[in-house]
């Protein structure tokens, strides 16, 4: 694939804890278009290579270019404006406020109005009721985010990611602690919205989620890309087997 066709692209990104280099000069590629997949057993630095790309730790060393722009610590707002949604791999919904809200709190107030009275649009309300019917959870939306299982809590902070319309969505471990049929349901919307044309890039220690998801893999083992490719070339590389099974 040529560089037009590159959405992220990191070269020899680095960052380390004290001893531990978490992520140590990684150079990878991720395409435009395409639902990516990022992969390695744990502790192999898959989130600290996405907090380095989203601005939310500072790398040591390295450049992050996205959209062929050089975003590297840049400032997380600054990033997610320039066209990156992203989702954590702990569950950050507002707990006591209700699924609706949360829907709610995603979007910028987009006029006067809303910004002094803090009400949001028929439209806005309307799409937001529309995202929760797509992740599934709209029967919900009066419940407080706090009272709904963590499978619901991961598929409202899709959905909240979803607001702003992000061309690029990154996603750390959106099936963990998931139960099958919600990760069933993850996977169908990602496909869905990918047909759309957003990009994807999601993290996850699920071997067979990624598989059966993804275009194009890089898989990581302490803290650097031990192979890439297509889910095929990836599955049957003695690296990755001995990375994952330790054999
Ligand atoms: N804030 C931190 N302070 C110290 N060590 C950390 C920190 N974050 C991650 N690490 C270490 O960096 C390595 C990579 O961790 P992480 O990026 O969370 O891997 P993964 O997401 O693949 O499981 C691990 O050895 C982990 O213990
Ligand atoms: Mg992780």
């Amino acid at each position: 694939m040529s560089a037009a066709d590159t959405v992220l692209r990191t070269e020899g990104l680095t960052k380390s804890f004290g001893g531990v280099h978490a992520v140590d000069g990684a150079t990878t590629e991720f395409y435009e278009g395409k639902i990516n997949g990022l992969i390695g057993p744990n502790g192999s630095g898959k989130t600290t290579f996405f907090n380095c790309v989203t601005g939310m730790i500072r790398p040591d060393s390295g450049t992050v270019t996205m959209h062929g722009k050089d975003v590297t610590r840049w400032a997380p707002h600054k990033i997610a404006r320039a066209g990156l949604g992203r989702s954590f791999q702990l569950c950050r919904v507002f707990p006591r406020m209700t699924v609706l809200e949360n829907m709610l709190v995603a979007v910028q107030p987009r006029t006067l109005g809303e910004y002094l009275g803090n009400t949001r649009s028929t439209e806005t309300v309307e799409k937001a009721r529309a995202m929760l019917a797509r992740v599934g959870i709209d029967h919900l939306e009066a419940a407080e985010a706090r009272d709904i299982s963590y499978g619901q809590q991961k598929l409202l902070e899709l959905g909240s990611t979803l607001m702003t319309d992000p061309p690029f969505v990154m996603l750390d471990e959106p099936a963990g602690g998931v139960n099958p049929s919600l990760i069933e349901r993850i996977a169908l919307l990602v496909r869905e919205l990918n047909d759309e044309g957003t990009t994807f890039l999601i993290v996850e220690h699920n071997m067979d989620l990624i598989m059966s998801l993804c275009d194009h893999i890089v898989v990581f083992d302490r803290g650097r890309p031990i192979a890439t490719g297509t889910p095929d070339v990836v599955k049957s590389d003695p690296k990755v087997l001995e990375a994952y099974l330790g054999v």
